[in-house]
């Protein structure tokens, strides 16, 4: 019977293109009786259910109903190691990582810390639809082993690093400039490209990488390009003149990371909300992505990251949990904490819009837009199947709805995990329907 594959019948939505480039809609592929052929890992058709039945009839067909099934959740900036201190109160930035976030990244010292943190982050990620992530880890290269075995005995497609921070952290979380090449050097060696799993060379963030740190990592990722690069951006007005005060020399709060070669089409900046045009200019060129957290950024009280103005100009962008910083696992939370940053700034991002940014959008931004991200042919089996229904609050909106995007947006501003049906990862159903 597997051998002929498994068909998963339900509403289909995937997508042609960005629908911040064509009308949201016509970007968007909604197949209201659709279905999907999987084998062996991977996407092999697509379509109407009655075609793909009549096509595959000897396949195990897995009957979802009136659920949505959509490639899995993909989170473009995550700190596995904070999941612990989520929703910990009253704090900005700064203040923050010194009260809450350093402390306990020091627990990661232990290994035994790392595993079991690795094990909760990963069963509540994928309870919330999230297939793939692209984590912070600590200083600790075990920190790195964790995440990443955790991940390949799932059979999961992430991206993480060893964070490297050798100034302005507490004694026990700091590494230095050559420590932080060499551990992350052998962490590439050791991970990077096994299975499905990609190393990210990941200074924090310029305030606690000296500037022979920051070269270093640069040279690191001149050797090892294909590579990613993940580091936080312009998160916070008083972060950025501390930056501005390390740095006297830099153009700007970019530039503390340019000057060095961390900057390419491979890199990720995380936050990226108070940008100057320079800086905007100089990210656009070099196909940089700008990781949008909602949640982060209003709970930190960072401010409200530009989605319209940076798609408009053509920027790379992913969308993201930045866990414990943000307050939930959930990607529909996040698309929730987007729509009102949008509107707040007076853009109301479309049901598409906000679905693409949290799949194909954000596999965009971690380079991995071949794989995963997307319902088509040749991508890989990484689905969430959502219940439109999931609460009597959004299945009494839902019988009023008109059409499908009407349909969808109550579980986009009001679901979270009791929404998630089920989910698979490299063809495996693993939070059962
Ligand atoms: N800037 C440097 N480190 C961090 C972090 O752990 N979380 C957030 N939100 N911002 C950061
Ligand atoms: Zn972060």
């Amino acid at each position: 019977m597997d051998d002929f594959g498994k068909l998963l019948l339900g509403q289909v939505i995937g997508f042609a293109s960005d629908p911040f480039d064509t009308p949201a809609t016509e970007a968007a592929r909604h197949e209201r009786r659709g279905a999907i052929l999987i084998h062996k890992g991977v996407i092999h058709d697509v379509g109407p259910a009655d075609r793909l039945r009549a096509a595959h009839p000897q396949a195990q067909v897995v009957n979802y109903g009136n659920a949505l099934i959509s490639a899995g959740f993909v989170d473009a900036h995550v700190h596995y190691p904070q999941t612990g201190i989520i929703a910990s109160w009253g704090k900005q930035l700064i203040d923050w990582l010194n009260t809450y976030t350093f402390p306990e990244e020091m627990r990661f010292a232990d290994p035994d810390v790392a595993a079991q943190i690795a094990q909760t982050y990963f069963d509540l990620a994928l309870a919330n639809g999230t297939t793939s992530m692209c984590s912070f880890a600590t200083i600790h290269p075990p920190s790195v082993n964790a995440f990443f075995e955790a991940a390949l005995a799932r059979g999961m497609r992430v991206a993480a690093g060893k964070t490297c921070m050798d100034r302005n952290g507490p004694e026990g979380l700091r590494d230095d400039a050559r420590s932080a090449y060499d551990d992350s050097k052998a962490l590439i060696e050791r991970w990077h490209g096994k299975a499905r799993l990609t190393y990210a060379i990941t200074p924090r963030f310029s305030p606690t990488s000296t500037p022979e740190q920051l070269q270093a990592l640069g040279a690191l990722w001149a050797e090892h390009p294909d590579c990613l690069m993940q580091t936080h951006l312009s998160e916070q007005i008083p972060e950025i003149e501390w930056v501005r005060e390390l740095f006297p020399e830099a153009r700007d709060y970019l530039d503390t990371y340019e000057r060095f070669g961390l900057i390419g089409e491979r890199a990720l900046f995380g936050h990226a909300i108070h940008l100057e045009a320079r800086e905007r200019d100089r990210l656009r060129e070099s196909g940089a992505a700008l990781v949008h957290c909602p949640t982060s950024n209003t709970f930190i009280g960072s401010g409200l990251f530009d989605m319209a103005g940076l798609k408009a100009e053509g920027q790379v962008v992913g969308l993201a949990t930045d866990t414990g910083g943000g307050s939930s696992f959930s990607m529909l939370r996040t698309m929730a904490a987007a729509y009102e940053i949008g509107q707040l700034r007076g853009t109301a991002l479309h049901p598409a819009q906000l679905w693409w940014l949290a799949t194909a959008g954000s596999a965009r931004a971690m380079h991995m837009q071949d794989h995963i991200g997307n319902i088509a042919p040749g991508m890989e089996a990484d689905l969430v199947v959502i219940d439109l229904a999931s609460t009597p609050a959004i299945a009494q909106r839902v019988a009023r709805a008109d059409d499908f995007w009407e349909a969808l947006f109550p579980t986009i501003m009001m679901g979270d995990d009791r929404a998630v049906r089920a989910v698979w990862v490299n063809g495996r159903e693993v939070v059962p329907g």
